[in-house]
């Protein structure tokens, strides 16, 4: 009902808007002497130590996060992590055993898949660690132990603000278990905690700064039929989920790439007025990376394409080259993600508006899908 969605036109630009919130309250009593340590994991140690390999399984936008989650706990805890599809992990005959951690991804908590790959890892003798957004669902409820997300009830079917609470928890999960491994050093992990303090205040800049742009760019894109998203590093999951997005509710073709690939590829679709958004890497966290992707820009802008980035406030490497520029504030290279997707999402939703489209119940779609 109307009064459900508090004004808003739609269930997802409620969630959207709520996203400063669910990064702070997934933080929240998280946060100990300048270090995270996660109460609901106080005696579960051993989730940790002896481990020498993570799987994390989720599927859709779960698993995006997911990705994102992999850079994180390999940089801090120092453990090898997979990304596996839920539907793909259990069918395969995987190698995992008692030294193996299995982190399952899922906003319901009631996805079977991704419940059924966590029933397998139990039974061969893994771990298991859930990141869920619903209180006493079924998978947090098969597993050793939980962390909630608490980006409160997402009620649109594609999802956002638990994407952006999923990608915090991962990363409150990769500097508890640095802590706990020794792997993290306490100046670290004080830098990292005052990167995720000030997450929501910066997302909230990006609601305030590049809402009404980014929607305006949506209108006029309306007739588009494809489009194309670019990134790398941790830039790379978010443009597989700036597509997903796409797909879901606005019905465009939309595929997202990882920059480094364009040339083994992808670079034959680009043809005049494709458009292709850009996810760029800041040149303070590495200004090899953010240089390869300024050139890839230059390959595809060559090539006729529509140019479309996102980079950090003050790049102004990008300016010759592309066609919009929307900004994000500087964060550390682990937490652009966060502030990345919101782009994205917006304009996925703004697009389908202009299509007159049902955002919040696109066709085909379930929020949870419960069978396999
Ligand atoms: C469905 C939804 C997606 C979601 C996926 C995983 O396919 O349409 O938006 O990402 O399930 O859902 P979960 O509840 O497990 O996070």
């Amino acid at each position: 009902t109307s009064a459900e969605k508090g004004g808003w036109p739609s269930f997802m630009a409620k969630e959207v808007a709520e996203e400063p919130d669910a990064v702070a309250n997934t933080i929240r009593g998280r946060v100990r002497d300048g270090a995270v340590v996660i109460p609901e994991l106080d005696g579960s140690d051993d989730l940790f130590r002896g481990v020498d390999r993570i799987i994390i399984t989720a599927c859709g936008t779960a698993s995006y996060a997911g990705m994102v989650g992999k850079y994180a706990l390999e940089q801090w805890a120092r453990v090898p992590v997979d990304v596996e599809l839920a539907h793909e992990f259990r069918y395969r005959d995987p190698v995992i055993g008692e030294n193996t951690l299995v982190v399952s991804i899922s906003q319901s908590g009631e996805t079977m898949d991704t419940l059924m790959a966590v029933k397998y890892a139990r039974e061969r003798g893994a771990r298991t660690l859930s990141i869920c957004n619903t209180q006493g669902a079924t998978i947090p409820r098969e597993s050793d132990a939980v962390v909630y997300t608490h980006a409160g009830p997402e009620v649109a079917v594609a999802s956002t603000k638990a994407f952006v609470a999923q990608i915090t928890a991962l990363l409150l999960l990769g500097l508890h278990a640095g802590r706990v491994r020794g792997t993290l050093s306490a100046a670290d992990g004080a830098a990292a905690v005052a990167e995720l303090d000030a997450l929501p205040a910066k997302i909230a800049e990006v609601l305030a700064e590049e809402q009404a742009h980014v929607t305006q760019l949506a209108g006029w894109m309306a007739d588009t039929r494809s489009v194309l998203f670019l990134g790398r590093h941790v830039g790379y999951p978010i443009a597989l989920e700036g597509a997903l997005k796409l797909k879901e509710i606005s019905y465009i073709h939309a595929e997202g790439f990882a920059a480094g690939e364009l040339k083994h590829g992808p670079i034959a679709l680009i043809e005049p007025g494709q458009p292709v958004f850009v996810l760029v890497p800041s040149p303070r966290h590495s200004a090899l990376l953010h240089a390869k992707v300024v050139s890839n820009i230059q390959e595809i802008r060559a090539r006729g394409a529509r140019v479309i980035v996102i980079a950090e406030e003050g790049d102004a490497a990008v300016l010759p080259f592309a066609d919009e520029v929307i900004r994000i504030p500087l964060a550390g290279a682990l937490f652009e993600p966060l502030l990345a997707v919101v782009p994205l999402q917006i304009f996925a939703m703004a697009l389908a508006t202009a299509k007159g489209l049902d955002v919040d119940q696109p066709r085909n779609l379930a929020k949870s899908v419960t069978v396999e």
